[in-house]
């Protein structure tokens, strides 16, 4: 049994579909939740589900051994990135190398980079005039939204379209592909 972190700094959508997908399966658990923001809805979702959560800071994020001895506390083999805003330290990303797991709300490489998450990404697609957006799930390497990618999924993108409105097309499919990605991934790992 593989044990998965997720980090997330919002509302926590996304880790809530993790949650009830993995709860069920012999392959991995969810085992942490982990936020830098104190009032995100994450933590009450952890709760729900009977997760252990903490919370950080950016500077305890990059004190390295402090910060990775939470994690090898609970075991934690894979770290998903639900929303989580924070740039991950070149020394957690070389210690979980190809471990770590974003999910990024557009085609990448289009749209990603510094500055590039939630709503903003959609208001820019629409100011652009895409045809099409949709959602990039990838793994996490030193750079923004570089990492090698393991599953894209497009969609439309109407003439009537607003933010809020690609938001809410993006939300479902981060739903539905999300954490099936996840199991094929960590699977794949242990093949
Ligand atoms: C998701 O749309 C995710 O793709 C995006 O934040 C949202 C979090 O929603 N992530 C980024 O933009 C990362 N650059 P959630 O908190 O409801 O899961």
């Amino acid at each position: 049994m593989k044990n998965i972190a997720i980090f997330g700094s919002g509302s926590g959508s996304n880790a809530e579909k993790i949650l009830e997908y993995f709860s069920s399966c012999t392959h991995a658990k969810v085992a942490l939740i982990a936020s830098n923001n104190r009032s995100s809805f994450i933590l009450q979702r952890a709760k729900k589900h009977g997760i252990d959560s903490f919370v950080f800071s950016k500077k305890q994020l990059f004190n390295f051994s402090e910060f990775n001895d939470k994690l090898l506390e609970k075991k934690i083999d894979f770290i998903v990135l639900a929303g989580f805003l924070l740039k991950i330290p070149k020394k957690l990303v070389a210690f979980y190398k190809n471990r770590i797991i974003n999910i990024h709300p557009s085609l990448l490489p289009k749209y990603g980079g510094k500055g590039m998450f939630g709503m903003n990404v959609h208001k820019a697609i629409i100011e652009n005039n895409e045809p099409y957006s949709g959602i990039t799930i990838h793994l996490v390497n030193e750079f923004y939204d570089q990492g090698k990618i393991l599953f894209q999924e497009k969609c439309n993108v109407s003439t009537a379209e607003t933010a809020e409105s690609l938001s809410k097309k993006i939300s479902i499919l981060e739903h539905q592909f999300f954490a099936p990605t996840i199991l094929n991934y960590i699977k794949k790992c242990q093949s």
